[in-house]
């Protein structure tokens, strides 16, 4: 630790002398999540970074723990014997020497609330625990259905989405038509996450006064279908097309209506 400063070292490390402003490294800071909202029977990923005061001792093997009440839920120790209750289902998933306490819990259970908190062990060094700073898995028994979009032109665009906090094995996102998809997840914040499927097909006559169905799967095996005609998601003018394509719908009639509009809109409008 530097405690006298000398005009070199000033000239040297402005950045030791400012004042106010302490680096972080002179703390103890965890930063993590309060709560997480996490799909009962699917997994959970508690993203986690920590600094620790500046030390010039080597730190060798760093013991890390997520702990709750007095059970130890994870731990970065491959060789540790954690009880039935966490074994198999926790996953220390962050590199602790870069400061990553990341860790996932699968199998999520009505009883995974927590609250959990770190606690690190700088053997030789300091122990610290991250006791003000817990987290708290908000158990979703329901989780919301998709959210799903249907856009009618030329093709039909049918996008269909759901967030959640499993990064690791997202939810599958699959569609009742066969068509092109393709499938993104994306990042909401540093918990939460957006898988979207796109769904892009040409319309053909048998697709007339059938719904398109998306259905998600989360990981677990819970599963929620959203269907397109459903009234929250369709627009005006989509619902009108389809209802005008309806009534067309006398067997003989409608197939040689559509086949002679060579697109959907040109039939519709
Ligand atoms: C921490 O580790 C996790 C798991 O490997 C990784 O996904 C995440 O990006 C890391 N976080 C930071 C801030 O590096
Ligand atoms: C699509 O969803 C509707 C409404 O839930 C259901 O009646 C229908 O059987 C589903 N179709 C397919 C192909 O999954």
């Amino acid at each position: 630790m530097i405690s006298v400063h000398t005009g070199n070292i000033l000239f040297c490390f402005p950045v030791l002398v400012v004042p106010d402003v302490e680096p972080a490294s002179n703390r103890w800071l965890i930063n993590v999540p309060s709560k997480i909202p996490a799909v009962q029977g699917s997994c959970v990923v508690i993203p986690c970074t920590y600094v620790y005061p500046k030390t010039n001792k080597k730190l060798n093997r760093r013991r890390a723990f997520w702990k709750t009440g007095n059970k130890i839920v994870s731990t970065n120790l491959r060789k540790w014997k954690l009880t039935p209750e966490f074994k198999k289902r926790s996953l220390f998933l962050g590199n602790v020497r870069g400061g990553n306490c990341t860790m996932m819990l699968d199998g999520v259970r009505t009883t995974d609330v927590g609250p959990f908190y770190f606690r690190i062990e700088l053997p030789r060094y300091k122990t610290y625990t991250f006791s003000e700073n817990t987290v708290t898995i908000v158990v979703i028994r329901s989780a919301p259905p998709p959210s799903l979009s249907v856009e009618v032109l030329d093709k039909v665009t049918a996008s269909c989405s759901v967030s959640h906090s499993c990064r690791v094995m997202p939810p599958r996102l699959t569609w009742s038509r066969s068509g092109t998809t393709t499938t993104k997840t994306k990042k909401l914040n540093n918990w939460m996450w957006k898988t979207k499927s796109v769904l892009t097909f040409v319309p053909l006559a048998s697709d007339f006064n059938k719904p398109l169905n998306c259905t998600v799967r989360y990981r677990g095996g819970k599963k929620y279908v959203d269907f397109f005609p459903s009234l929250s998601t369709q627009k005006p003018e989509v619902l009108s097309c389809i209802t005008h394509l309806r009534k067309l719908d006398r067997p003989s009639q409608s197939a040689k209506k559509i086949k002679r509009c060579h697109s959907l809109l040109s039939c519709c409008f």
